[in-house]
């Protein structure tokens, strides 16, 4: 059985702890919680039946042989750091957290511990990392999201922008996945998985679109190199309880979880 601690539980992390409950009740325990919201922990944890411990992430680790964080990009390099520390795997889901802390990738090969970061609400990761074994000249993600999923960023404040008050499809940003990051830290993780994944945070471009019609959170992804050009576009439903987040976001961890429990491994 595989221990696994849960750091956040929010829209994803909730989805996650009651896979691991249920789906996966044969492979892997969810044996501790870290939330920073002490009350929706308690009224979240009233709905399982096995009931994790209610730890801080230092007692979390300790517990773990696998920490999934669901929290937020802000704990991550904290977070992987500890667990590198006391050998424990990790799987990271605010993937921008890694955004100029790309020391981390050389401090987990020099470690004992594995670190596993789903592809979220993208397609075409597989394509992409098979690409990366020759060369990669271009990489661009255009995401389109409703008002809704893009509010509360810091970017729209600074600009002055008013996502609720736009009324045609608008070109909210465009840039760098450095710069994306920066501007909208919950709204754009599959940029830094894209960048990271192919040619590096300041080369990807992003561009982000918003308008009162669109009612989903699509990515268009667009690669060339030695191989060719491949153009990927997933319109993904915003999840029910979080527009920020799309519902692939959440089956593409409970995935990830499912390969790690697995001795097979299907794609790139
Ligand atoms: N990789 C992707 O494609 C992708 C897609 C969607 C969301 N995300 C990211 O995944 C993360 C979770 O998304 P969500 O929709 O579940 O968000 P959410 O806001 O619904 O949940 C986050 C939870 O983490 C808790 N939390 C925050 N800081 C914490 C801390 N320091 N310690 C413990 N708990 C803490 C919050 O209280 C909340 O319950 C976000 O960072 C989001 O940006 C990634």
């Amino acid at each position: 059985m595989l221990k696994i601690g849960l750091i956040g539980c929010g829209t994803i992390g909730s989805e996650i702890a009651r896979a691991i409950t249920d789906r996966f009740s044969q492979e892997a325990e969810l044996v501790a919680l870290c939330e920073i919201d002490e009350q929706k922990a308690k009224d979240f944890l009233d709905t399982l039946v096995k009931k994790p411990e209610l730890l801080s992430m230092d007692e979390l680790i300790q517990k773990s042989e696998l920490v999934v964080e669901a929290a937020g990009g802000e704990v991550v390099a904290e977070l992987v750091k500890k667990c590198l520390d006391k050998e424990v795997d990790v799987m990271a889901i605010s993937i921008g957290g890694f955004i100029g802390h790309e020391e981390l990738f050389e401090m987990v090969e020099k470690s004992k511990s594995r670190l596993y970061l789903p592809s979220g609400a993208l397609c075409g990761l597989d394509a992409v990392k098979a690409a990366k074994i020759s060369n990669i000249t271009r990489a661009e993600l255009i995401t389109r999201k409703p008002p809704k999923g893009l509010k509360g960023a810091p970017y729209l404040e600074k600009q002055n922008i008013d996502i609720d008050n736009i009324e045609k499809e608008t070109v909210i940003f465009e840039g760098s996945a450095k710069e994306a990051i920066k501007a909208f830290p919950k709204n754009i993780n599959v940029s830094a998985l894209l960048s990271l994944t192919s040619i590096g945070a300041d080369e990807t471009k992003v561009k982000i679109l918003s308008s009162p019609e669109f009612t989903r959170n699509s990515h268009q992804m667009i690669i060339e190199g030695d191989f060719g050009h491949i153009e990927t576009l997933s319109e993904n439903k915003p999840s029910p309880n979080n527009p920020k987040t799309s519902y692939l976001a959440v089956l593409s961890c409970i995935a990830c979880l499912k390969q790690i429990l697995s001795r097979v491994k299907l794609g790139t």
